[in-house]
């Protein structure tokens, strides 16, 4: 779908957009057409229960002196309530609304109160990113679509008076939108298509963006002695994979220790030995969403050549039993020579995370660092899947991180650390073991373990596994592969380590 901006005119064809405030309040272009149709649109309202509340549409057809088939009105809610989140959403809608209408070209007149706070310009771009958010589609494998099953649409042209402000305040969100849809892909494939290799492979592609990317094999893996990763690889027949990811946007920064995000790259999660009852198995196919998430993050700030230094790490591993598989009770020396005890070859996020964080901080001295996985079933109890759950040991990175989050429509909720849970990982056979005693607080023991693999760096850890997959559309979020976390992360960038 292509999005493009151009000043107000009424078009030769396709549909027409007109916004509408709370309780019918016309916009100009909707008063306009109002006129031209002898009062058309207002006798359409009142025929309905359309009111203009937010992400409301009202399809009409176009009166006969117009060349357009049709006229949409869209409600973009009370004056005092439009911020960039509701103009995506409107943006968000309109695709919705007309992506298998059998329209091809939407013409969208954007408008915005004087009251709202935002700039006519700024309102178009960010009803484009809306609008390109919701156009996402994962329909390769779907052979059997018949026509008038597949999405029409194919243009959006936005019409603003400020058209050339606007496309230029498009072209950063648009680079986001890149690396959210592509984080989608990477999410969505399925498990037969992306494994360590094939994935580490689809980060080779970022190197024509300016990205440095550099792949770490089994072989240099075990140079590393990242023995904790490998041995969650030990029974797939697939081999690990570890890629870093390289943007130096601020070569002449002050302070020039890079910001660093570590993926959680479990490319399929059987549960090993430990092994997972078969009822939804299938969805750990996006155990690689936190990977996906820092690829795309970092896909975006190279897209929009943020000035930043920032390094990805994910971890690309596939969780299987076999043979060679690692068995509960082993004991393995990570990367930062601490021994675990594996308990439970389930909990094996925290295994590929351990040895990159520390990797990560050892070799590349960040100013922070966050990490992003679909670590436990147990946030899914706590939070469900509207926030995802948040851990720091810093309280600045975490309030910057939540800001962030708001911002963006991608919230995340803060739990606790505290000793007392971590005393829960203690085993008599090693410096420590890979799940919580009881069954209470997984989450949080999950993320006791990570912090003994920090040291002293501002660390944020963020569990996406009640977010990272969706049941239910959303104005700006298809069903499937969301890619929490590519929008947060890009924002908290932009807002906390630029310039
Ligand atoms: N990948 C899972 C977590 C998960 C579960 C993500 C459901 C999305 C939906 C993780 O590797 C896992 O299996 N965690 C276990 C930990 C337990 C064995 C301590 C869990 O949450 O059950
Ligand atoms: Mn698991
Ligand atoms: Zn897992």
């Amino acid at each position: 779908m292509k999005f493009s901006f151009a000043k107000p005119a009424l078009p030769k064809a396709g549909t027409i957009v007109v916004t509408v405030l709370a309780e019918r309040t016309l916009g100009r272009a909707a008063r306009e057409l109002d006129q031209k149709s002898g009062g058309m649109l207002t006798r359409a309202m009142e025929a309905s229960r359309f009111t203009g509340k937010k992400d409301e549409t009202l399809a009409v057809l176009a009166p006969a002196n117009l060349d357009a088939g049709r006229v949409l009105l869209l409600g973009l809610g009370k004056a005092e309530d439009i911020a960039p989140l509701t103009l995506q959403s409107a943006g968000g809608t309109v695709v919705a609304a007309l992506e298998k209408s059998g329209e091809t070209e939407a013409h969208l007149f954007v408008e915005v109160p004087e009251g709202a706070g935002i700039k006519p310009a700024e309102a178009a771009a960010e009803m484009a990113f809306g609008g390109r958010l919701r156009s996402y589609r994962f329909d390769k494998y779907r052979t059997k679509d018949k026509k008038d099953a597949k999405p029409s649409l194919k243009k959006v042209c936005l019409l603003t008076d400020e058209a050339e402000a606007a496309k230029r305040a498009f072209g950063k969100l648009d680079k986001v939108a890149d690396g959210v849809l592509f984080a989608r892909d990477l999410v969505s494939e399925p498990a037969n298509v992306i494994y360590p290799e094939t994935l580490a492979d689809k980060c080779k592609e970022l190197a024509a963006l300016g990205l440095e990317v550099e792949v770490f094999d089994q072989k240099k893996l075990r140079k590393l002695g990242m023995n904790a990763l490998l041995g969650v690889a030990q029974g797939s027949a697939h081999e690990p994979r570890v890629v870093i990811l390289r943007w130096n946007g601020a070569p002449d920064a002050q302070d020039k220790r890079p910001v660093a995000f570590i993926g959680k790259g479990v490319t399929f999660d059987s549960g090993g030995i430990s092994i997972k009852p078969a009822a939804g198995m299938e969805e750990m196919k996006w155990d690689m969403a936190g990977s996906a998430v820092v690829i795309g993050t970092m896909m975006a700030l190279a897209g929009r050549k943020a000035k930043v230094n920032a390094v990805g790490v994910v971890g690309l591993v596939e969780n299987m039993p076999s043979g060679t598989a690692q068995r509960p009770g082993d004991i393995v020396a990570s990367l930062s020579g601490q021994t675990i005890e594996i308990v439970n070859t389930d909990a094996e996020g925290r295994l590929v995370l351990a040895d990159c964080l520390w990797y990560t901080q050892d070799l590349y001295k960040p100013r922070l660092m966050v990490d992003v996985a679909t670590l436990t079933g147990a946030i899914i109890i706590a939070l469900g899947h509207e926030h995802a759950g948040l851990f720091a040991n810093d309280d600045a990175l975490a309030e910057a991180l939540t800001g962030a989050g708001k911002a963006v429509g991608e919230p995340l909720w803060r739990l606790p650390l505290a000793d007392a849970y971590d005393k829960d990982i203690n085993t008599d056979a090693a410096d420590m073991k890979n799940t919580g005693g009881g069954r209470g607080a997984g989450s949080i023991t999950a993320a006791q373990f990570l912090k003994r693999f920090v040291n002293d760096v501002p660390w944020a850890h963020l569990d996406i596994a009640g977010t990272a997959w969706s049941k239910k559309d959303t104005s700006t979020v298809p069903k499937g592969g969301t890619a929490f976390g590519v929008r947060l992360l890009d924002r908290f960038v932009a807002d906390f380590h630029e310039g």
